[in-house]
């Protein structure tokens, strides 16, 4: 029997609640292939502020790099949403995915054909949609320094600072690559080179690096006409590579291809092994959905679709992975629908049920 190491946090919201659906479906991997996973949960983001003080105690980092994946929920909330706070509970999945050098953020959208019907664009501009995003996830406008707010003659003033090394692109990009190699060999790399300085250094490093594969098709966009063809010719993309925010903006609009948030998976990670697997983490791409907390309505499909990632790039179980997307597809196939993807046809269901439902298909 083999034992994984896997750390939980599942933090604040409907955090908490697809994170129990997310478990449920896992004890079935367990039980139906032989596993064991031992779990470990840490307090992070506004619950940690609350008990602790702080969103990101430097033992759940320890108890992360002791694990071989990291199952992220979500977190913040209206109660720490004050801006003159010093800390806040976003603070939590920055610092992980800094301290853990997480720089290559994977952002699957898949449209369900049953649920094709259901997304705000016309079924036949998102018929065969399937793309990756991959964000940048630990450089750019989030982390660049200087970054602080501060009190001038003239008034209150802010800087953010946009700045990529060279190392830090080019690694993003050869995810990218390798990426594509494995799917349908089209990559398009996503900037503002005709403004900024980094969009300028980020187009000349896609060149080069997409010289090294030359079996990749290569192409570049700005990052407001790829805003633009995400709804226009969705089809049109097999992978997409991007800077750390435009990756953040594009992919909650790519969730309105997939029909929600609560659709949408990722997987976040560093140094990969020989064979591709490595350490991870995996988080739903949502956050924690205030304003339907508490109410059973929140869609564990995304944490369960995220642990599936887990299954495959982290633990190296790749049937395991395939058994529990196909449980999720099976499910929507059955006509199951948690209240944001309800089509007026299928039988809503609550989070608990859609958990139980998916496990009932693994097993
Ligand atoms: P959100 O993703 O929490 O919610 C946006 C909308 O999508 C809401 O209407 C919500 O009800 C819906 N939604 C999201 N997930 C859903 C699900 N699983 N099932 C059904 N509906 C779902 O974004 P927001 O409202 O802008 O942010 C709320 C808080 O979450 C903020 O504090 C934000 O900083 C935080 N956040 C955290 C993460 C994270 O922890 N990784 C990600 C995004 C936002
Ligand atoms: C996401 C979220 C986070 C981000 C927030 C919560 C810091 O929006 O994971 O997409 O901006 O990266
Ligand atoms: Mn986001």
């Amino acid at each position: 029997m083999a034992t994984f190491k896997v750390l939980l946090t599942p933090g604040d919201g409907i955090g908490p609640e697809v994170m129990s659906e997310a478990t449920k479906v896992l004890g079935r991997i367990e039980k139906r292939f032989k596993h064991e996973f031992q779990f470990e949960e840490e307090t992070i983001g506004g619950a940690a502020l609350d008990r602790y003080g702080v969103a990101l105690r430097p033992q759940t980092v320890a108890a992360a790099k002791a694990s071989q994946a990291v199952l992220f929920g979500a977190v913040g909330g209206p109660k720490w949403d004050d801006p003159k706070a010093v800390q806040r509970p976003e603070d939590a999945i920055l610092g992980m995915r800094k301290q853990l050098g997480l720089f290559a953020n994977l952002r699957p959208v898949r449209i369900h054909p049953a649920m094709i019907g259901q997304s705000s664009l016309k079924p036949e501009v998102l018929d065969g949609t399937d793309m990756v995003v991959i964000r940048e996830l630990t450089g750019g406008l989030y982390f660049g320094q200087p970054k602080k707010r501060w009190e001038s003659a003239s008034g209150r003033q802010a800087v953010d600072t946009l700045r990529y090394s060279e190392k830090e692109v080019a690694r993003v990009l050869h995810v990218g690559f390798q990426l594509a190699r494995q799917r349908r060999r089209k990559l398009c790399s996503v900037d503002k080179a005709n403004v900024l300085r980094t969009g300028q250094m980020w187009r000349e490093i896609a060149v080069e690096v997409g010289k090294l594969y030359p079996d990749v098709e290569l192409r570049h966009l700005l990052v407001d006409a790829a805003a633009m063809d995400l709804l226009r010719k969705p089809t049109s993309f097999d992978v997409i590579v991007t800077e750390n925010m435009f990756g953040d903006i594009l992919t909650d609009e790519a969730a309105m291809l997939a029909g929600s948030m609560g659709m949408m998976p990722s997987a976040s990670l560093g140094k990969r092994r020989k064979d591709g697997t490595g350490f991870g983490l995996y988080e739903p791409i949502h956050g924690s959905a205030p304003d339907i907390a508490g109410q059973k309505k929140a869609n564990p499909l995304a944490m369960i679709l995220s642990a599936a990632m887990m299954l495959r790039l982290s633990l190296g179980l790749d049937a395991e992975a395939a058994a529990v997307e196909a449980a999720v597809d099976q499910v929507i196939r059955d006509g199951f629908r948690t209240p944001d993807i309800a089509d007026g046809r299928g039988q809503v269901v609550d989070t608990a049920r859609m958990g139980d439902l998916v496990a009932e298909r693994v097993a």
